[in-house]
This record gives structure tokens, C-alpha cells and sequence, in this order.
């Protein structure tokens, strides 16, 4: 039996489907199809990269649970949009499972409205990059790909 392709799953949340039209002053012009190729092409030799998209909270859980005890998956990129400044149910899914989970938001949260500097799902994941556009995610995926971990 051969070993399976290491991968690195990217989870987007509620509303980063619309990239690219949603307030490109604040989130940028690229496309969530453009982040996620850019990821891709950022990716060393012999990982794989998996990328989902979901406004549903639960389709988010259902997500980080399938990767999270899955032993090829070596990390989970999450963009939990707004969810990360209120979902208790995604912290505990994070909380549940063996693989690292790294947060990333492409604006810089902190330096906007008060309520986006809550992140509830920050305390469970193994890091937090925000404020780098598709940036963070490149970011992330060194993190959870540096060999020397
Ligand atoms: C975001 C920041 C969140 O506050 C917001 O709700 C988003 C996008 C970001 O990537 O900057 O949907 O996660």
C-alpha cells in the first residue's frame, strides 16, 4: 500500500466566496480561485493542497473534523470570516482534533471595528497571521509545512 500525498486543507468561511467584489479596499482584488492557486503554487514539493469554502457553520465543523484525524493532513488554514469573533462550536471542533490549525484573516483585524478584535477560535489554534491579504495564507502554509517542526 502506498503511502498517502501529505496535504494541507484551507478552509474559507462565510462570505470569501466573494472576493474580488466584496470591498476590495479591505480584502483585496483577488478572487477566492486566485488566493487559493497562489497557495497552491506556494506549496513545497510533496504537499498537496485542499480548499473549501462554506457559509454554513456546520459544514465548516464537518470539515475541520474529516481533516483534523486524518494522519495524511499535516494543518488546516482557516479563514473562519466572522465566525471567528463568536463561534464557540467551531473553537471546540479546533479544540477536538489531532491536526494544528493555523487562524488567517486578510485584513488586519485588530486595527478595525472593536468586535473583530475577539477572536474566540485564537486560544485553540496553533497560530493566528492576519493583515497580509493572500499573504497570510502563504504564511500559514510555510508554518505548517517548515520540515523542521
Ligand atoms: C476576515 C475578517 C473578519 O472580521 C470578517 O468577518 C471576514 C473576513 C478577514 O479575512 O479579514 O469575513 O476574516
Amino acid at each position: 500500500m502506498s503511502t498517502p500525498t501529505p496535504f494541507i486543507l484551507v478552509i474559507n468561511g462565510p462570505n470569501l466566496n466573494l472576493l474580488g467584489r466584496r470591498r476590495p479596499e479591505i480584502y483585496g482584488s483577488e478572487t477566492l480561485d486566485d488566493i487559493n492557486r497562489r497557495i497552491a503554487e506556494a506549496m513545497p514539493e510533496g504537499y498537496a493542497l485542499e480548499a473549501r469554502q462554506s457559509n454554513s457553520e456546520g459544514d465548516i465543523i464537518d470539515a475541520i473534523h474529516e481533516a483534523g484525524f486524518d494522519s495524511a493532513c499535516k494543518g488546516i488554514i482557516l479563514n473562519a470570516g466572522a465566525y471567528t469573533h463568536y463561534s464557540y462550536a467551531i473553537a471546540d471542533a479546533i479544540e477536538a482534533v489531532e491536526t494544528p490549525v493555523i487562524e488567517v484573516h486578510l485584513s488586519n483585524v485588530d486595527a478595525r471595528e472593536d468586535f473583530r478584535r475577539t477572536s474566540v477560535i485564537a486560544p485553540v489554534c496553533r497560530g493566528s497571521i492576519s493583515g497580509f491579504g493572500s499573504m497570510s495564507y502563504i504564511l500559514a502554509a510555510k508554518a505548517l509545512t517548515d520540515e523542521k517542526d
